[in-house]
């Protein structure tokens, strides 16, 4: 004790007595000891503080896991999951401006965040200024911790309008596009977008420092191209450029074809990013957050979750839907989900069958009951996931 107290003594303007992290790491310690250990611990260098993303006022420790915005997958239910097993920072589902304004009932039910969801980041997109002008307006309302503009969206039918990633073939109307929504809110702007058009056309770099100049707080960017919809390879170089650009002092998020904690933690080392944005590999597994994370920290895997783990996951996601929904649509909602969620067990097709046919939450939880006894003990092996199979159903 004496040692420590006397350490500390000589380091009398050590990091701790400036670093406000520190002072809170210190002030954080259970007992005297521990805190001393740390303040002193903190003065010789032993340790390091973990960094902090600054998007806006939003503060994120550590390197964080971000669950994306997928379209008819990220919604309330699925969202409580993910918060439950590590996600740093999620987003709503995409929802359109036009819809917005229109007052159009799926999109301003998209709207819907939760308190213990936080912080959680609302999407739009569209491609006509006013629109999203009034849309910022109307997401400053529900008070989420942040926006999000959408200028990845490769599906037809949204690039066709001129938005989504149609915006990537005309920089100046995705700089006016988010100067409004900048111009429209108190909240952070974020933008998640794609690394150009086309091969011919890969303009991230000079996007990236636009949107900056624009005001936005964060950027994520999904390593590849309109053209390659979700084909191919995410290219991770051009992302890695765009974060180690001088100009650049936002924070910039990875994002594609993480599946597995040692790919995260690859990707994280060789391009150096701020944090990474997770989709499809959390579909039917919320887990994979907290496993990045373990393995982070200890370069051991966790075991894969056990069957009672499933089945529990599986019964908060659907009380969720039931919840939020309503119960018919709910339950119907919730029939794509569990496919995801058992994949692996030999012989699973016949209780599947069933769980898509019941109609009450209460005859669901006795065949998951059934389950969690046929597969007791059940090995499962670590995760493959096929990503391809769940790649966006688009019409592009
Ligand atoms: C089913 C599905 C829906 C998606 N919907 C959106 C969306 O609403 N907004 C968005 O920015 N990206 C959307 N995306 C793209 C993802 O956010 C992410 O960029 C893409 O899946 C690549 O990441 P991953 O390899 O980790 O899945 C969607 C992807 C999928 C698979």
């Amino acid at each position: 004790m004496i040692l420590v107290l006397r350490t500390i003594a000589r380091n009398p303007v050590g990091p701790f007595k400036t670093h406000p992290l520190a002072l809170r790491y210190v002030h954080n310690g259970s007992g005297l000891w521990q805190r001393c250990a740390i303040a002193a611990q903190l003065v010789l260098g032993r340790v390091s503080l973990p960094p902090v993303i600054n998007i806006g006022p939003i503060k994120l420790e550590g390197f964080p896991l971000l669950l994306a915005p997928m379209e008819d997958v990220s919604d309330p239910p699925f969202r409580a999951v993910c918060k439950d097993h590590g996600a740093d920072l999620m987003y709503t589902e995409f929802i359109s401006s036009e819809g917005l304004i229109r007052d159009a009932i799926k999109s301003r039910q998209k709207l819907d965040v939760f308190d213990y969801e936080k912080p959680i980041g609302i999407q739009i997109f569209g491609g006509d200024e006013d629109a999203m002008a009034m849309s910022a307006k109307i997401v400053d309302a529900v008070q989420p911790d942040l926006l999000d503009i959408n200028f990845g969206c490769p599906v037809k039918k949204v690039v066709n309008k001129g938005a989504g990633a149609g915006v990537l073939k005309d920089v100046k109307l995705m700089e006016r596009l988010t100067a409004a929504c900048v111009r429209s809110t108190t909240l952070p702007v974020t933008v998640k977008t794609r690394l150009g058009w086309d091969d011919n056309s890969k303009n991230i770099m000079d996007v990236a420092e636009r949107l900056q100049d624009v005001g936005i707080k964060a950027l994520a960017i999904h390593g590849r191209t309109r053209a390659q919809l979700y084909k191919g390879q995410a290219d991770w170089s051009l992302i890695a450029a765009v974060k180690n650009n001088p100009r650049i002092q936002i924070p910039i998020f990875g994002n594609g074809d993480i599946d597995s904690p040692e790919k995260a933690l690859e990707y994280k080392n060789r391009y150096g990013v701020d944090g990474i944005m997770i989709g499809r590999a959390a579909i039917g597994y919320p887990w994979i957050f907290n496993e990045i994370k373990h393995f982070f920290a200890t370069g051991q895997h966790l075991p894969p979750p056990n069957i009672d783990q499933r089945v529990a996951v599986i019964k908060k996601h659907l009380h969720h839907s039931i919840a939020w929904k309503g119960l018919v649509p709910g339950i119907n909602e919730m029939r794509r989900h569990y496919t995801n969620y058992l994949k692996g067990l030999p012989g699973i097709r016949d209780y599947r069958l069933k769980l898509v046919t019941h109609t009450s939450e209460e005859a669901i939880a006795e065949v998951l009951e059934e389950i969690v006894e046929t597969y007791a003990g059940f090995e499962f092996e670590r995760r493959q996931i096929n990503m391809d199979a769940m790649a966006y159903s688009c019409d592009a």
